[in-house]
């Protein structure tokens, strides 16, 4: 099988989450590795047999043996590496938020566009397993989708470094909601027209946001710092039934119940986002829009869109207002 020599723009305790389920992808092969500090991509190459790696960046971007470069630097990197990338004739494997604004955001995509390149962010909460279905349940039993609740629930927490700095960041918004801002739309199948929001996007505070799809259907994201654990709560409701699903995002424990009118039933459910399958599932499909010319998975649009969404939001939670798309 023909497969996508991809080059890893990083290394830190993310790049471990992700590497089983990359190194397990059938149409790709990680070939290139760089950090800023040069023991840490040699550690993680002789580690994981990677051939290749350096220090400096420049030598990825540019080497003959990868086709595709996966972003994993900090936000605040994000679109001037991806740009380099694709300068240098490289497809893009981002890490979310795809810029840290709307406008460098479509800049970014109309050189992929305007190369033939690949430009994917890596919104992987679509691909988890337990989410994947979520359209086909609700097409087949839950009916029209009127409201979306997607809730996040975790312990206090204070982040340090670039996270704690918004202008490097994005704050929780662009850091972390935008998962559920990308879900949402997602789900709904359709950009929202309106976006309210309270309370504050910086980790260990509360905050509320509502996006308007027209017809009276709405999208509720909300960010609870003040409890327990790290949980995520979906809730589904349709025309002719609704969905809960709810579990432990670092050991996948959950369980999900539909309710129609002919009745309910609850199982256990594994709502593992950060597993092999999830990760498999974002490189292999990354590397077969490659391999195939088609779109990817996570549409380049709907990287720009979570990007607006996360944009509006935060204006939406200074000002007070309902604001328009
Ligand atoms: N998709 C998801 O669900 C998800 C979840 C978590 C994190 N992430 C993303 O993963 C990425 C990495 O996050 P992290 O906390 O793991 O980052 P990090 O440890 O701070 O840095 C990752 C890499 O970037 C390098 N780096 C840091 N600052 C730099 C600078 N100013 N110039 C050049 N290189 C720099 C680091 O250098 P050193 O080698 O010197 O350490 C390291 O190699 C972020 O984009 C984050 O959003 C995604």
């Amino acid at each position: 099988m023909q497969k996508v020599r991809l080059g890893i723009l990083g290394v830190s305790w993310w790049t471990h989450v992700i590497w089983p389920g990359f190194s397990s992808a059938e149409n790709a092969e990680i070939t290139w590795i760089a950090a800023r500090t040069g023991e840490k991509a040699e550690r993680f190459a002789r580690e994981h047999g990677i051939p290749n790696w350096t220090d400096n960046y420049a030598d990825l971007l540019s080497a003959s043996e990868v086709d595709a470069v996966y972003v994993g630097v900090p936000n605040f990197l994000h679109e001037e590496m991806a740009v380099a990338a694709l300068a240098n004739g490289k497809h893009v494997l981002q890490e979310k938020p795809m810029a840290l604004t709307v406008d460098k955001a479509i800049a970014q995509a109309e050189i992929a566009f305007s190369r033939g390149l690949a430009l994917m962010v890596n919104q992987e909460l679509r691909l988890v397993d337990a989410i994947r279905d979520l359209p086909e349940i609700t097409r087949t039993r839950l009916g029209a989708l009127r409201k979306v609740v997607l809730g996040v629930t975790k312990a206090p927490e204070t982040w340090g470094g670039w996270r704690a700095d918004k202008t490097r960041s994005g704050g929780t918004l662009f850091e972390m909601a935008i998962h559920q801002l990308d879900l949402a739309r997602w789900l709904f199948g359709r950009n929202p027209l309106r976006v309210w929001a309270q309370g504050e996007d910086s980790s260990g505070h509360d905050m509320t946001v509502v996006f308007d799809y027209g017809e009276g259907d709405t999208a509720l994201i909300d960010y609870c710092w003040r409890s327990i654990g790290f949980r995520l709560r979906v809730e589904l409701y349709g025309e002719r039934g609704y969905l809960l699903q709810e579990g432990d995002l670092n050991t996948g424990r959950g369980s999900r119940r539909i309710v129609t009118e002919s009745g309910s039933e609850s199982a256990d459910l594994n709502l593992e986002v950060f597993g092999v399958s999830t990760f498999r599932h974002v490189l292999e499909g990354f590397a077969d829009a490659i391999l195939t010319g088609s779109e990817p998975p996570i549409p380049t649009a709907d990287g720009i869109w979570a990007v607006r969404m996360a944009e509006s939001a935060r204006e939406a939670m200074r000002t007070g207002q309902i604001l328009a798309f």
